[in-house]
């Protein structure tokens, strides 16, 4: 294995870009305000009289193949650095050490400059863990499907996760300006490579139309990844300047709420992934009882690793975990099935989302 002290190479693009990116994210204001996931309005239903212990709660379940011990996972976030392989091992280790998914962040340095491939390399540190390669849509729909296929099986994922972010990209003053041929892409993935793709979205959620496109695509998986949490919008505006910043801020709250995203494309016969502000183990009930399978948390486990490591990172999860039992019970559900079926109050606004979403199904 590589030691982190190694000579550093010459700062790249995408180096000094995912630095900042670490960075504003440790630090910086880079969630909506004055926009939030919408689980507010969503309420789950109180059993008085649950006749179940806190013991017999079960929160494991299967998913593409591996066994969670809970319904969470932390997503892509990073890789092409020497800190940015630390991040990457630590929260993998957690994963392990939890029973949850973990998500690598894009392999786009890694493609860019194989000699990076070590800063994703995270299967020593856990062997058992589901998971997730990552790509951007833009980097998959320029490259054949072979070289694809080997940044999943160089870092020995159970999934790809390629991600849309179209919104940071036209914030980002070197950002992509051509989004042509997106749904053929995830079709020809869909077709060629040897684990299964998640489309995943990065904070400003998927539509009803979109859902029902990527799943005539051949796409299994969809990580809704909604508004309410991080804004990659901000992020960008926050590393723009002049004009640059001035249209990020016109757009910094753009973006489908979580819980309105996962609501309308609960029937899409995709699985889905909850993720885009999930702060509370309450927020994860709600998702499930909306139609999640799973959820993924990335800015809050971030900010807990960078401030207490990877025991604050572990806390974080089981806090998660704990509110989740504690709805779990409070709602009579024993299990996550029973949970999913339970009945939700919904208020007028996420009832708004959910009715104009559903029009976007032709
Ligand atoms: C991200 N996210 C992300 N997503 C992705 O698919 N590839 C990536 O490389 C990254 N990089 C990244 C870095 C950092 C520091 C953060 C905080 C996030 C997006 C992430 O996986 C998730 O979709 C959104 O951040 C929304 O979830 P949270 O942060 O509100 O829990």
């Amino acid at each position: 294995m590589p030691k982190l002290e190694k000579s550093k190479p010459a700062p790249s693009t995408i180096e000094q870009r995912k630095h900042s990116h670490l960075e504003l994210c440790a630090r910086a204001p880079v969630e909506h305000v004055g926009k939030t996931t919408l689980f507010e309005d969503v309420e789950l239903i109180h059993n008085a009289l649950p006749d179940l212990s806190w013991n017999e709660l079960d929160t494991s379940l299967e998913f593409l193949g591996k066994r969670l011990r809970a319904p969470i996972v932390i997503t892509g976030m990073t890789g092409g650095t020497g800190d940015a392989f630390a991040v990457n091992r630590d929260l993998a280790t957690v994963a392990e050490e939890l029973g949850i998914g973990f998500g690598l962040g894009s392999q786009r340095a890694m493609e860019a400059e194989p000699s990076t491939a070590w800063t994703y390399q995270v299967r020593d540190f856990a062997p058992s863990t589901l998971l997730l390669a990552n790509i951007g849509l833009t980097q998959a729909a320029q490259h054949r499907p072979d070289t694809i296929e080997a940044l999943v099986r160089a870092v020995g994922a159970d999934a790809l996760c390629v991600h849309l972010n179209p919104a940071q990209e036209l914030i980002q003053p070197e950002g992509d300006r051509d989004f042509r041929h997106g749904t053929a892409t995830f079709a020809r993935l869909a077709q060629s490579c040897s684990v299964p793709i998640v489309a995943k979205e990065t904070g400003c959620g998927v539509s009803p139309e979109v859902a029902h496109r990527l799943v005539r695509a051949g796409v299994r998986v969809i990580d809704v990844s909604g508004a309410g949490g991080t804004s990659w919008v901000k992020v960008e505006t926050l590393r723009a300047d002049g004009r640059g910043r001035r249209l990020g801020e016109t757009f910094q709250n753009w973006g489908i709420p979580t819980a309105a995203a996962l609501a309308s494309v609960r029937d899409c016969g995709a699985v889905l992934i909850a993720s885009g502000g999930i702060r509370s183990g309450l927020d994860m009930a709600k998702a499930l009882a909306l139609g999640a399978t799973l959820c993924g948390a990335a800015l809050p486990v971030f900010r807990a690793y960078r401030a207490g490591g990877k025991e604050a990172a572990a806390n974080l999860i089981q806090d998660l975990i704990r509110g989740l039992k504690t709805a779990m019970l409070l709602s009579g559900s024993r299990n996550l099935a029973e949970l999913r079926s339970k009945p939700v109050v919904v208020g007028t606004q996420l009832r708004t989302w959910i009715e104009a979403l559903r029009k976007t199904v032709r």
